[in-house]
């Protein structure tokens, strides 16, 4: 049930929340009202019914969204995560390697594999994209 929430954490909260759930990132850092280091006592002393509620629906007017689906009273997964907050101070440095191979990846993060992987299986790197000579127009007289 961890490791099913630790993946779902990486994937939708760590990019303000860290997988640490420090909010030691740099959304969760510079959002106002910032994101809170859920492992201290200002969060661990919700209930689990509120920090359900909380990931259900969100908390109005900061960052923090909703993550409920319509109509779904008991979500299984927001339960799970639910669990994940209380055992975020126990994560080992070998879970928190594996959650961030399931942060999510920029585009440039994505293409950079993308080449690195085309590279080790022997064809040449090729050159990115030199962005600072705009195409010029070829013009047809
Ligand atoms: C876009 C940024 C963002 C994302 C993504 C996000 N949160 Fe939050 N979260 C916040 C902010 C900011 C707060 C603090 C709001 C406040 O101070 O009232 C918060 C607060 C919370 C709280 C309440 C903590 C407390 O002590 O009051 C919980 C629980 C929580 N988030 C869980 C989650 C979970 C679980 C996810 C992923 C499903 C998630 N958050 C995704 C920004 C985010």
């Amino acid at each position: 049930m961890l490791a099913d929430a630790r993946g779902h954490f990486a994937d939708h909260c760590a990019i303000c929340h860290g997988n640490d759930g420090s909010g030691n990132t740099t959304i969760g850092r510079n959002l106002y009202p910032k994101a809170p280091d859920m492992r201290l006592d200002d969060t661990q002393r919700l209930t689990d019914g509120e920090l359900y509620y909380i990931i259900q629906d969100g908390i109005r007017m900061t960052g923090m969204p909703a993550w409920g689906k319509e109509g779904d009273e008991n979500d299984e997964d927001s339960w799970k995560l639910v669990h994940l907050i209380r055992h975020l101070h126990e994560l080992t440095p070998a879970q928190l390697k594996d959650m961030e191979g399931m942060n999510p990846k920029s585009p440039a993060e994505i293409e950079e594999e993308r080449r690195d992987q085309e590279f080790l299986r022997g064809g040449a790197e090729p050159a990115a994209p030199d962005t600072t000579k705009p195409t010029a127009p070829h013009h047809k007289h």
